[in-house]
């Protein structure tokens, strides 16, 4: 194996897209998808320590999925809370450390009760690190990071000599992950839609047809399996 060579992917990050399409193809309301896709994702997340996957990251709720019907926000929202109550222990036994990124301010206190809680009792885990993105854009992160940034030179403790890219990332909601390595989106769409721009920089992008429900670990497997062959350079030449 060469040096640029890479043995499997540390850190994948999945856009979980197509639930609503996968419903209204079955005549079911949308948030049906969205319970069929929760399921799926405890599957893939039993997937990962067998593959090599340290750090799994899931795009739950967009900061521009507000712009959905009431109806389908306050379903997601509570389905976010009971997933949470439902698979606390289970992560906890299992190893998993999650973490939440994004806006907490817009998201309901009750739910944001039932992330802190997760992240406190998972925060001794090292098995699988898991990072579900919640009220989180891509640009709303960086946004956030250049505000406090700005902050800490108005009051002095940074100079705006300081400001380079690893003195950026240490301000976003992602500041203790290593980038990912492969970013994997269902559903036939291939656009980044706002997921961790700053941080997929040199990832690798994999587009499935395949609508989140249907999902299954043998997919996943296979994606990740291929990862190894391909040859990731970072921007320099072949060795
Ligand atoms: C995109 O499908 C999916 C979402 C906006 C929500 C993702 C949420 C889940 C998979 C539910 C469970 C998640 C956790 C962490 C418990 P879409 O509605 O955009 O589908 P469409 O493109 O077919 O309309």
């Amino acid at each position: 194996m060469s040096d640029t060579e890479a043995p499997g992917p540390r850190h994948v990050a999945i856009i979980m897209d197509g639930n609503g399409r996968w419903a209204q193809m079955r005549g079911r309301p949308r948030l049906w998808g969205h319970h069929a896709g929760a399921r799926r994702v405890r599957e893939i997340v039993e997937a990962c320590p067998a593959l090599g996957v340290r750090y799994l990251t899931i795009f739950a709720f967009s900061t521009e999925n507000w712009k959905r019907t009431q109806a389908e926000v306050a379903g997601l929202m509570s389905l976010f809370r009971r997933y949470i109550q439902r698979e606390a222990q289970e992560l906890f036994q299992a190893g998993v450390r999650v973490r939440f990124i994004g806006d907490r301010i817009k998201l309901e206190p009750r739910l944001v009760a039932l992330m802190d809680e997760l992240e406190l009792l998972t925060a001794g885990n090292d098995a699988l690190h898991l990072t579900v993105a919640l009220n989180y854009g891509g640009r709303d992160e960086v946004t956030r990071a250049a505000r406090r940034l700005a902050y800490e030179i108005e009051q002095g403790r940074l100079s705006h000599r300081d400001v380079d890219a690893e003195t950026l990332a240490r301000f976003l909601d992602t500041h203790v992950l290593p980038d990912p390595d492969l970013v994997i989106r269902t559903s036939g769409e291939a656009r980044i839609s706002n997921f961790l721009l700053w941080q997929s920089a040199y990832a690798e992008y994999e587009f499935v047809d395949t609508l989140w429900p249907d999902f299954t670990a043998a997919e996943f497997a296979r994606i990740v399996g291929a990862f190894g062959r391909r040859e990731r350079r970072f921007g320099a030449v072949r060795a």
